[in-house]
C-alpha cells in the first residue's frame, strides 16, 4: 500500500499557554511539527504529507513544512485546519490531491506527539494487511473510574481490557473517507478518528507500542518530552 501522512496541527495549544499555535512551539530544539514531519516522511510507506495547520499562522507552517519536504525529498502540502481535530483531518484529505501522489492508505498523526518514530508509522501501516484501521496504543496502567458530574463513581472497567489510544492512526483510504463522511456534530465530538471508523463498522485493531509517544498538552510536558527528544529517543 502507498500511504500519505496527515499531520493534525490545527490546534491553538490553549492548555499549553503558548503564544504560538502548539505545533510551532519549540521542544527539544525544534518545532513539534518538524519532529512529526521528519518521522512520518522517513517511514518507507509514506509518500508525502498534508499538514492541517492553524489558520492564523499559515506562513510559519509553510516554512517548517518546506524545510521538512526538502530534507525528505517528499512533497508536503499545508492547508488550513478546521474547528475540531477531525474537521482538520477532513480538510487535509480534501487537500491531498495537491500532493500529486497516488495513495490508498493514510497515517493520521497529532503534531502534539513528536516522539513517534518512522518504524512506528511503518508498523501501523503493515497492520492494514489485517484491518481497515490500526491504532498505536499503550496498555493503561492506572485503574480507570467512570464518574458523573457529581464525582460519584458508576463503574470501574476491567483494566486488562483498557488501552490508551495514541497516534499514528492509519486507515485504508476507503475506510478514512467513509469515517469522515459524517455531519459536523459527529466530527466535532470525536476525540480521535478511529472512533469514527468504528462507528462506520470498520475493523479497527490496536498495535501495542511500548516506546515513548507522549502528547504535549500542558506546559510541564515540554520539559519531559524535550529531554527525551534531546536524548535521541
Ligand atoms: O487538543 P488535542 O491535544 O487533543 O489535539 C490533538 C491534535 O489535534 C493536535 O496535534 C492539534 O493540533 C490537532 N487539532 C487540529 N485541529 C483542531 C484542534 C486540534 O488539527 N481544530
Amino acid at each position: 500500500m502507498r500511504a500519505i501522512a496527515v499531520i493534525a496541527a490545527g490546534g491553538s495549544g490553549e492548555r499549553l499557554g503558548a503564544q504560538a499555535p502548539k505545533a510551532l512551539v519549540v521542544c527539544g530544539g525544534r518545532p513539534l511539527l518538524a519532529w512529526c514531519l521528519d518521522a512520518a516522511l522517513a517511514a518507507h510507506g509514506v509518500a508525502g504529507a498534508v499538514v492541517a495547520a492553524h489558520a492564523g499562522a499559515l506562513p510559519a507552517f509553510e516554512l517548517v513544512a518546506g524545510e521538512a519536504a526538502g530534507r525528505a525529498g517528499k512533497p508536503v502540502v499545508v492547508t488550513p485546519g478546521g474547528p475540531s481535530r477531525s474537521h482538520s483531518v477532513r480538510a487535509a484529505i480534501d487537500a491531498a490531491g495537491q500532493l500529486g501522489v497516488e495513495w490508498d492508505a493514510c497515517a493520521v498523526h497529532d503534531a502534539a506527539r513528536p516522539l513517534a518514530t518512522p518504524a512506528l508509522f511503518d508498523a501501523c501501516l503493515a497492520g492494514l494487511a489485517d484491518a481497515d484501521c490500526v491504532v498505536a496504543a499503550a496498555p493503561v496502567t492506572d485503574t480507570v473510574k467512570v464518574a458523573g458530574p457529581d464525582m460519584v463513581v458508576t463503574e470501574t472497567p476491567v483494566r486488562a481490557e483498557l488501552w490508551a489510544a495514541q497516534t499514528p492512526q492509519v486507515f485504508t483510504r476507503s475506510c478514512l473517507e467513509r469515517a469522515l463522511d459524517v455531519d459536523d456534530e459527529h466530527l466535532a465530538n470525536a476525540t480521535d478518528d478511529a472512533s469514527l471508523a468504528e462507528a462506520a463498522g470498520a475493523r479497527v485493531k490496536l498495535l501495542q507500542w511500548d516506546g515513548p509517544n507522549h502528547k504535549v498538552t500542558l506546559p510541564g510536558d515540554l520539559d519531559t518530552v524535550g529531554a527525551l527528544l534531546a536524548g535521541g529517543v
